[in-house]
């Protein structure tokens, strides 16, 4: 995360990025603990991905697409798809053969989600939005990651937002959407 360029630039970076880690994960034996662990990274960089293009991106293909309106609900639709996949796959551990399952429907989606936006979406905006707009986008995007949890961190539990990603109850990516958008701050 933080890579630099316009925000299509850095959305591309993390679709690799998230591309390595299905990698990793198809690289290793079925039941193998490492399965569950790099399954918990892409789970934390997609929920950041999403909540970005969701704040950033999608606002953007509104304003400057003709049909950006409904291009921008199909997209939010297969984030949501992905969540629940994700949210499905926490409780699975990776001996579990519905972790094989879910892990492998969470590619299937989010590969075609990539290829969508990148064959598609990315270069017809980069055609009609100006390169300044989509620069400050890039920046802003950047901004986000940074403030935005990586992990739950243990020592400082009093401090927002890692309070929040160790609240018991809410699952992994309802934690970190909700740490994310500030949701749920004033309770
Ligand atoms: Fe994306």
């Amino acid at each position: 995360m933080g890579h630099g360029g316009n925000v299509i630039n850095e959305l591309v970076t993390d679709h690799r990025e998230v591309e390595e880690l299905f990698g990793r994960i198809e690289a290793l034996p079925p039941g193998d603990k490492d399965r569950k662990v790099y399954a918990e990274q892409v789970t934390m960089e997609l929920v950041r991905h999403s909540v970005a293009e969701e704040a950033y991106l999608y606002p953007a293909v509104r304003e400057y697409l003709p049909d950006g309106d409904a291009i921008a609900d199909r997209e939010i639709e297969d984030h949501s798809r992905a969540e629940r996949t994700m949210k499905d796959l926490e409780g699975r551990e990776a001996d579990d053969p519905e972790f094989d399952r879910l892990i492998g429907m969470l590619m299937t989606e989010i590969r075609s989600h990539v290829a969508d936006e990148e064959e598609n979406l990315f270069p017809r905006l980069l055609q009609v939005a100006p390169a300044g707009a989509l620069d400050d986008l890039g920046e802003k995007v950047r901004r986000a990651k940074r403030t935005a949890p990586t992990r739950p961190h243990p020592s400082a539990p009093d401090t927002p937002p890692a309070n929040k990603l160790l609240a018991p109850g809410a699952g992994l990516v309802d934690r970190i959407r909700d740490a994310l958008s500030g949701r749920g701050e004033k309770d």
